[in-house]
């Protein structure tokens, strides 16, 4: 179970996949999955509640402990350019139990995810409707439980858009792209449409006092910024497709991070100059505020980009869920159904539905603030094991006849550092994300034991 898995230099060099995306596609890619509720969302709630109008620092120290996983994540996926991220690093540094249990919270942080974008997207949706003075039942607009929300509920909305993404997903993946990149333009013009109309009307008593909740509340936020990054590592599942990956994954990946992070300092900072942040604690912080300045107009525009901008989110991270249960059951962990290629179009169809069912209920059932946790905690915990593992992949004793890859500086201090970070803030979640994700834990230990570690190929080829 903790026997290393040879790394397969013959697929790294000879790989069935076509190497088609160059580092402009990756980093649209990176941008696509990371920048959404993150932006459109979570901006208003951490400043109303944490950080203030130091927001925009709380964002800061979040991008500074991604950045350091991301180093990580570039070191590995240009020194092993295979499918699979994480798990398939840790099974080369780690052994088959350790790179499942990897896999397993994986599987986690892109379920969650999904559902948890969903459900954002949902809120702006519902908020388009109001508009139009369409309003849903309320026993149809929230799950039960969620916040504001009375008696029993069910988030329709997020259910039927993660069904769709699904629905696009098995049309094939040519089509998916395009229409992803398209999208991140989209996106990203709303954005800067924003900061280009609110930036007039900002006003600078709005900053005093800058830090209202002081140091405290910025690190606070910061554990809460941290989701809005998340979604650069599934970058890392496309290297086996990506060309020349030893310079174009540390290129995609930290120019994703980097686009953004700016994007997020800029938009944070607009925010609270215009509305004070104590009124912020609102669903559509962003369209919130440009109805404050009679920029209705133009708040119905972003809020329609905003549901664009979310649905590459959805897309990127459903792709790079489908793929990781397809490569975990290549190697026989998972059930032969994930890893099965429909032959008109070429994509794993029943994984793809399945995974579109299982967020959908997921997206339908639990409230917000509740998923949101649970992706952060299942992500933190692979970029720990990402970051240092790094120090054991160059220990490796083939570790020279990999290709020349992309190396972290200030080794084995980065790594390390990188690796303590994402245990602290693991520790700052709170004990119901724990509980629940110990409950997930277990259950992944009994998913391996009783099926996983008896038809795993690596298991049957020794
Ligand atoms: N980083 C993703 C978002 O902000 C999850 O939507």
């Amino acid at each position: 179970m903790f026997k290393k898995r040879p790394i397969d230099l013959d697929l790294i060099h000879n790989s069935p996949l076509e190497r088609t995306i160059g580092p402009v596609g990756l980093t649209a890619m990176g941008v696509g999955a990371v920048v959404g509720a993150g932006i459109f969302i979570t901006p208003g709630i951490i400043a109303a509640s944490y950080a203030g109008p130091a927001v925009i620092l709380s964002y800061i120290v979040a991008a500074l402990v991604c950045a350091l996983s991301a180093l990580c994540y570039s070191e590995f996926s240009s020194a092993i350019p295979l499918s699979g991220s994480a798990y398939t690093y840790v099974y080369m540094v780690f052994g088959e139990l350790p790179a499942w249990i990897v896999g397993w919270a994986l599987i986690s942080e892109y379920l969650f995810a999904v559902a948890s974008v969903a459900v954002s997207w949902s809120a702006y949706f519902q908020n388009l409707l109001t508009n139009f003075n369409l309003h849903l039942p309320n026993f149809l607009t929230a799950a039960t439980g969620t916040a504001g929300h009375h008696g029993f509920g069910i988030n329709l909305i997020a259910g039927i858009v993660t069904f769709l993404i699904g629905l696009l997903l098995a049309g094939g993946l040519r089509e998916s792209t395009r229409l992803n990149t398209i999208m991140v333009f989209i996106k990203i013009f709303v954005i800067i449409l924003f900061v280009g109309v609110a930036a007039f009307s900002i006003k600078a008593s709005n900053y005093h006092p800058f830090m209202p909740f002081g140091v405290p509340g910025i690190f606070a936020g910061a554990s809460l910024a941290f989701y809005a990054y998340i979604g650069f590592d599934a970058v890392s599942t496309a290297s086996e497709e990506v060309k020349n990956p030893q310079k174009t994954m540390p290129i995609g990946i930290i120019a994703s991070l980097i686009i953004a992070s700016l994007l997020y300092a800029i938009v944070s900072f607009v925010l609270v100059g215009v509305v004070h942040y104590s009124q912020l604690n609102v669903g559509d912080p962003v369209a919130f505020v440009l109805k404050v300045i009679h920029q209705d107009w133009v708040a119905g525009i972003v809020s329609l980009g905003a549901v664009v901008g979310m649905t590459t989110v959805l897309l990127v991270m459903s792709y790079g869920g489908t793929r990781l249960l397809f490569a975990i059951s290549r190697d026989g962990l998972l059930p032969k159904v994930f890893s099965k290629i429909n032959l008109k179009n070429h994509v794993p169809l029943e994984n793809t539905w399945i995974f579109a069912i299982i967020t959908s209920a997921l997206a339908m059932l639990i409230p917000l603030d509740i998923i949101a946790e649970l992706v952060n905690i299942g992500t933190l915990f692979a970029f720990a094991m990402v970051s240092i593992g790094v120090i054991f992949l160059r220990r490796l004793p083939d570790y020279h006849k990999l290709p020349k890859a992309y190396h972290v500086p200030l080794y084995p201090v980065l790594p390390i550092v990188s690796f303590l970070l994402c245990i602290g803030l693991m520790l700052k979640l709170r004990p119901i994300t724990w509980t629940v994700f110990a409950i997930w834990f277990v259950l992944g230990l009994i998913v391996y034991f009783s099926y996983g570690h008896r038809h795993s190929v690596f298991q049957k080829e020794k």
